[in-house]
């Protein structure tokens, strides 16, 4: 897998909305029906942040349309002091004197009425960094509100109610035997593994985590019926009637076969090519929907963690960036990561009111950049919105799967300052708004909800190998005044460079699984199986080593002195390490000496 960010330069994805045309359908049964044209009606509101920390400042303004819909926008408002805005992401900006102009970019000129948009930009400043309190947007104040429209030609008529039949159904509605549930891991009873438990088990202390519940990888075709010779040796139905003997009552599967899947690297690159969307859909989601809506298995909570990377790739890796590769640019171009991931949410729902999905949402050193949050949560809506049932097949999102981001910084938060300079400038930060990932998943729920997702929508965090515990953890903060220092000396994330994915040398088990142990989050859950390799540290053929012909990523390779997207720095990775997904054990008796809290 690729778990790689991009800086706070790069803007994507270059999606271009189509014009929306302002209609509006009245329906049958309204007593006044008005038809002729109408002008546009325009209105705005405008909401401002901007983070200050004493002479620069990264400003944040969301734009809602409250008026009809447009096309393109120009956002203009004053500064009352000396402050001097940066170029911006989410559109261009252009400043004279005090006076700033934001034109919308390319693929967020058009908003509907209701939908929001986000800007913003770095600036520097002195004195008192005052807000600016008067926005337009296309000439037109922004106060909430919406002018009249200038109706040009109106004919007006009186249409009869049209009568509601009251008709007594004979047939009570056909009820699902299982209530869907907002957080189905509250009360659960999750599903161990007793494969993965098995490999734990026999490492030295192995027991002390074995029964914990790791999700189970959907990782091709094979692992759904797992046929003699194929290197699996639990199918599916195996796994939930594993799960029934338990009396589990809620069983986690990672959707992750998409066609070109893995764009931005090669350890876990898929079976299917990047265009085998109609295999993926008959071969793949088919089967495993049916099996899921077998009404044996209605008693299990059956969650899908639906394709990990994918979407984030497109929103990073597929567009002119040095970190993007072509492969990313054809599944962008192509369409199929979108058509995979809607049909998945379609039918995956559809197998039962007891299956439950969540999407990818990568993790806070990928996605936890302005130029990139908002856009991909723009991406995850319009994907959704795809689906059969749209946004409502999605029960929530998923951050940090088999990544090794801190769930909690303890000592380096956003706001921090070192002599009077933000945290956010550290050349581990880079920028980022995020210093871990609790932050990171309570904001991109928000953010979500805002794009159009339920508001009901819950964050699941992998915690399965982001413990950072062991002798080297800080216990305090550094007292050091250089900025650098007093970062790398404080967190607790001690990899190289937080793009590093692979293998990652002196992590830690995470937070044991646990259910809505945090606002807005519903669980933390061990996605990734803890000693499963992110993939070989040298090349190894295919053969009975490397049965599937996984690639080769160099950022598995301990030697390999990285690219764009992790700042040329080391990779980290742990020696000696097999293909993805197989048996690393050295790696799993590092996460058990490391896990923090510790065992
Ligand atoms: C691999 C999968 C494996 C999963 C869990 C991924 O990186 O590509 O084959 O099942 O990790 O270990």
């Amino acid at each position: 897998m690729n778990r790689f960010k991009q800086g706070v330069k790069h803007l994507r994805p270059q999606r271009v909305l189509a014009a929306t045309a302002a209609v509006a359908v009245a329906g049958a049964g309204m007593s006044l029906v008005s038809m002729g044209t109408a002008a546009a009606a325009p209105g705005c509101s405008v909401a401002y942040t901007a983070n200050s920390w004493g002479s620069g400042f990264t400003a944040s303004i969301d734009i809602t349309n409250s008026g009809d819909p447009i096309t393109s926008w120009a956002l203009e408002f004053d500064y009352a002091g000396n402050q001097a805005a940066g170029s911006a992401w989410g559109g261009t900006l252009t400043q004279t004197g005090k006076h700033v102009k934001i034109v919308n970019a390319a693929w967020n000129g058009s908003l509907a009425s209701g939908a929001k948009t986000n800007v913003g930009f770095n600036g520097t400043y002195s004195g008192t960094n005052t807000k600016p309190t008067d926005f337009t947007l296309n000439g037109v104040a922004c106060n909430g509100g919406t002018t009249n429209p200038t109706p040009t030609t109106t004919v007006s008529a009186t249409v009869e109610p049209t009568v509601e039949p009251t008709v007594e159904p004979t047939v009570e509605p056909t009820q699902q035997p299982g209530e869907h549930l907002d957080n189905p891991f509250v009360g659960a009873k999750w599903y161990v593994n007793p494969d993965w438990s098995a490999k734990a088990a026999a490492e030295p202390g192995g027991s002390a985590v074995a029964n914990q519940p790791t999700a189970v990888w959907l990782d091709t075709i094979a692992a759904i019926n797992a046929p003699a010779g194929s290197g699996y040796t639990t199918s599916l139905r195996k796994h939930l009637d594993n799960a029934l003997a338990q009396n589990a009552t809620l069983a986690q599967f990672v959707i992750y076969n998409l066609p070109g899947r893995d764009c931005a690297a090669l350890a876990s690159n898929g079976e299917l090519g990047p265009t085998e969307i109609d295999r993926y859909k008959s071969d793949y989601i088919d089967p495993i929907a049916a099996i899921q809506a077998d009404p044996k298995y209605k008693s299990i909570r059956i969650v899908n963690i639906v394709e990990i990377d994918s979407l984030p790739n497109l929103v990073t890796n597929a567009g002119s960036s040095a970190g993007s590769t072509q492969a990313c640019r054809d599944m962008l171009a192509n369409g199929n990561y979108g058509t995979g991931i809607a049909y998945a949410l379609s039918k995956l729902r559809a197998a039962g009111s007891n299956t439950y999905n969540y999407i990818d949402a990568a993790h806070h050193g990928w996605l936890g950049w302005d130029s990139n949050f908002a856009p991909a949560a723009k991406l995850f809506a319009d994907t959704a919105k795809k689906a059969t049932g749209g946004v409502n097949t999605v029960d929530g999102f998923i951050t940090n799967t088999a990544n090794y981001s801190a769930l909690s910084e303890p000592f380096v938060k956003i706001n921090t300052s070192v002599n009077g300079t933000s945290v956010r400038q550290s050349k581990w930060l880079d920028w980022n708004q995020y210093t871990d990932e609790l932050t990171f998943a309570q904001a991109f729920r928000n953010q979500l909800v805002s794009a159009g997702f339920n508001s009901n929508i819950g964050m699941l965090i992998d915690t399965s190998r982001n413990g950072w515990g062991g002798s080297a953890r800080p216990t305090a903060a550094s007292t050091s005044t250089d900025l650098n220092t007093f970062v790398d000396a404080s967190r607790i994330d001690r990899r190289i460079h937080a793009g590093n994915w692979c293998n990652q040398s002196g992590a830690g088990l995470g937070e044991r699984p646990k259910a809505a142990p945090a606002s807005g989050i519903d669980a933390y859950t061990w996605v990734k199986p803890p000693g499963e390799s992110d993939g070989s540290s040298s090349l190894v053929p295919t053969g009975p080593n490397n049965p599937g012909g996984k690639g080769f990523d160099r950022m598995c390779d301990p030697t390999y002195t990285g690219n764009d997207r992790n700042g040329n720095s080391l990779s980290g990775a742990l020696p000696n390490a097999p293909v993805s997904g197989a048996w690393f054990s050295a790696q799993f008796r590092q996460l058990l000496a490391n896990a923090w809290p510790a065992l």
